[in-house]
């Protein structure tokens, strides 16, 4: 079975939304792991729209699961991480303007700027994933520039209906397949909700789903340590 990293960002970002000091993702995290979640994910923005540096400091400090940062590919950001020392890095493309990590990020593009900040981060015994879009381009250049992980995004799969969810999911299936060959460990996020997680956590060698938006929307009605149950519960769930 995949394990479970909860994203916490939307925590921070109501907290955010009146500059106050609740609702704390620290304290969230804590509720997470208690409810079973293995790991934690946030992500330290540019802006630091929701999480602050204050919460990646004490998120190190606290939480006993993974940690999880995603961050852009940045001087700025790489010295953070080597500050906090997370167990992996996820490095994700970041538009000031966009709501969520819209795309993939261009591996295939960006092989010399990427391959001095992932040798940069496994110095200093951080993992290093790659969030892209399941596309065998990007795996190869993954590969080539020895990240340990990629992150499959599945936005488009989450977004699309009737054959064209299956050929995605079929798509997501062949490049998780693909990604083990070349040695690359294969994780899988964004757009992940109750309905459509299960058939991404029956994929085999997909090792862990970052899911964040649909646990806390979730979390508002019912509880956190209950919408982080309720997920684990269907990522067991073999249709
Ligand atoms: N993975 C990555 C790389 C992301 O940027 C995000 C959104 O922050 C997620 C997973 C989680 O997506 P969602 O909030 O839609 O579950």
């Amino acid at each position: 079975m995949a394990t479970l990293s909860v994203n916490i960002d939307h925590v921070a970002t109501v907290r955010e939304a009146r500059k106050a000091q609740n609702p704390d993702p620290v304290a969230a995290a804590v509720l997470c792991e208690l409810a079973g979640a293995h790991g934690i994910t946030c992500h330290l923005r540019e802006d630091r729209r929701h999480i602050q540096d204050r919460d990646l400091l004490l998120l190190k400090k606290t939480i006993h699961s993974r940690l999880n940062l995603e961050m852009a590919p940045t001087d700025a950001m790489v010295r953070i991480a080597l500050e906090h020392s997370p167990t992996i890095v996820t490095l994700v493309p970041e538009k000031r303007m966009e709501l969520t990590t819209e795309g993939g990020l261009n591996a295939a593009g960006m092989e010399n700027e990427l391959k001095g900040v992932i040798q940069t981060l496994q110095n200093h015994n951080i993992l290093v994933s790659l969030f892209v879009d399941p596309d065998l381009k990007q795996l190869k250049a993954a590969a080539k520039i020895k990240a340990d992980y990629i992150e499959l995004h599945t936005g488009h799969y989450a977004n699309v209906t009737g054959a064209e969810k299956a050929a995605a999911l079929d798509q997501i299936k062949n490049m998780a397949l693909a990604a083990n060959k070349f040695g690359l460990g294969v994780n899988a996020g964004h757009g992940l909700d109750y309905v459509n997680t299960p058939y991404i956590a029956a994929i085999d060698f997909i090792e862990e789903l970052n899911i964040g938006h649909s646990i806390i929307a979730r979390a508002v009605l019912v509880g956190l340590d209950q919408a982080v149950r309720d997920m684990l519960a269907l990522m067991k769930r073999q249709d």
